[in-house]
């Protein structure tokens, strides 16, 4: 059984892909087989990881190997494929709890992804502990994920919502903090911006935070997959990522929350496994985490994440931040080099405070237009509002082209925008 479980895909994965903190770039793109193929005759070109990364063969393996030899549903079947399906969904909950400095596995639930998780805290400690007179703080930057499920409870429960404002140099303004503090019983804020890039200075923001009483919730969908998380350093008290934006499957995502926390809150869903006894009349609720989990879970998906920790632990993430920050900075030099005042890129100019995510605007061409142009050259960028509405207002545009990168990337599909963008400027003028 332990045998099969190494044999999960991940052998040849673990080969070295960085060496001296340097990514093998050409080795790392070798083993994620998409970026093989070509579009249009030409080369793929994935520049959208922000929105969903793409998986390594070992991930892929890891799920295909589990549905061949092993999969039964968990915590139900005393047989032997179900116990090993219920010690392999367990495993990958312990990798999760070391890979984002975790007290215990136990602080770890499986979700659908960051929106569920913010959901989930939303519907059970802030309905239990939030009401008129009370506040919560977010940013002008979040996502919809972290903005919609406070905007629903605001309406059921009479809170008030505030935002701490984004500044003209792309940051949080923070010279008010301590006055939008009074009240407040949590902040909301993401820890790097799906359209700005910018990485929120959140351990500061979360000992203000903890001064004026509140908790704190990070949204760490655009941060854990490119730079080490720890969660209790970071001043978290509810943390949310998701695994497909980090190199895993779809449909599974995570909530951290201090024990203490998860232990007090009623549950979310209803239904099988989140209990440990049912009556007619009433019912209990199962341990931490399983007490947020009903329902048969997302299992093989647990595990293709688990490959992905592996796969991303055995490079190390500070290599592929630094890889980031190297590109993000070959990046924004070489594309202002060759396209000058008609590209606009939102954001810090400086690299230290941003993640590998551009926001463009190339002359006055929507962004909608000018995606399609790209993906003619095999270069996929995501374009629209980026589920951040009013971010978008703040900038005073509808919509922007975003290219994102990741540990597959180098300067040769920098280059590959940087050409793409210029056909769409003849294309288009
Ligand atoms: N949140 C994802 C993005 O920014 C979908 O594209």
């Amino acid at each position: 059984m332990t045998s099969t479980t190494a044999a999960a895909g991940t052998g040849p994965a673990l080969q070295p892909r960085a060496r001296e903190g340097q990514l093998d770039v050409a080795r790392i793109k070798a083993d994620f087989p998409v970026l093989g193929r070509q579009v249009y005759g030409r080369r793929l070109v994935f520049l959208d990881s922000a929105a969903s990364s793409q998986r390594p063969r070992a991930v892929l393996e890891a799920m295909d190997q589990y549905y061949e030899t092993t999969h039964a549903n968990v915590h139900r079947g005393v047989y032997a494929i179900a116990e090993e399906a219920t010690r392999r969904y367990e495993e990958a909950r312990a990798k999760v709890a070391r890979f984002i400095g975790a007290g215990s596995a136990s602080e770890v639930v499986f979700t659908k992804n960051v929106t569920e998780a913010i959901n989930l805290v939303a519907q059970t400690w802030g309905r239990r502990h939030l009401g008129p007179g009370d506040a919560v703080l977010l940013t002008e930057m979040e996502h919809h994920a972290n903005l919609v499920p406070w905007l629903m409870l605001a309406e059921e429960r009479g809170l008030e919502l505030r935002y701490l404002p984004v500044g003209e140099d792309y940051l949080l303004d923070l010279s008010d903090l301590e006055r939008l503090l009074d009240g407040v019983k949590l902040v909301g804020i993401t820890l790097v911006s799906n359209v700005l890039g910018t990485i929120n200075p959140v351990a500061q923001v979360a000992e203000a935070a903890h001064g004026a009483g509140a908790l704190v919730l990070g949204d760490g969908a655009q941060y854990t997959p490119h730079i080490t998380t720890r969660v209790r350093e970071l001043g978290c008290d509810f943390f949310g990522f998701t695994g497909h934006k980090m190199l895993g499957p779809t449909g599974i995502g995570c909530l951290w929350a201090r024990r203490e926390l998860l232990e007090e809150m009623p549950p979310f869903l209803g239904g099988g496994e989140m209990i440990s006894d049912v009556r007619l009349d009433g019912f209990s609720t199962n341990e931490v985490p399983w007490k947020f989990e009903a329902g048969t879970p997302p299992i093989a998906e647990a595990v293709g994440l688990g490959a992905a920790i592996d796969y991303l632990s055995a490079i190390g993430l500070d290599a592929v931040r630094a890889h980031e920050v190297a590109l993000t900075s070959y990046a924004l030099r070489s594309l202002a080099d060759r396209h000058g005042d008609d590209l606009r890129i939102f954001g810090p100019a400086d690299v230290a405070l941003r993640g590998g995510v551009l926001s463009l605007a190339y002359k006055d061409v929507h962004a909608h237009d000018l995606s399609q142009v790209l993906d003619q050259s095999g270069v996929c960028v995501r374009a629209g509002h980026h589920c951040a509405k009013p971010l978008m207002r703040r900038l005073g545009v509808p919509a922007t082209a975003r290219a994102s990168f990741y540990l597959y990337n180098d300067e040769a599909d920098v280059d590959a925008l940087g050409e793409a963008l210029a056909e769409a400027g003849k294309l288009f003028f």
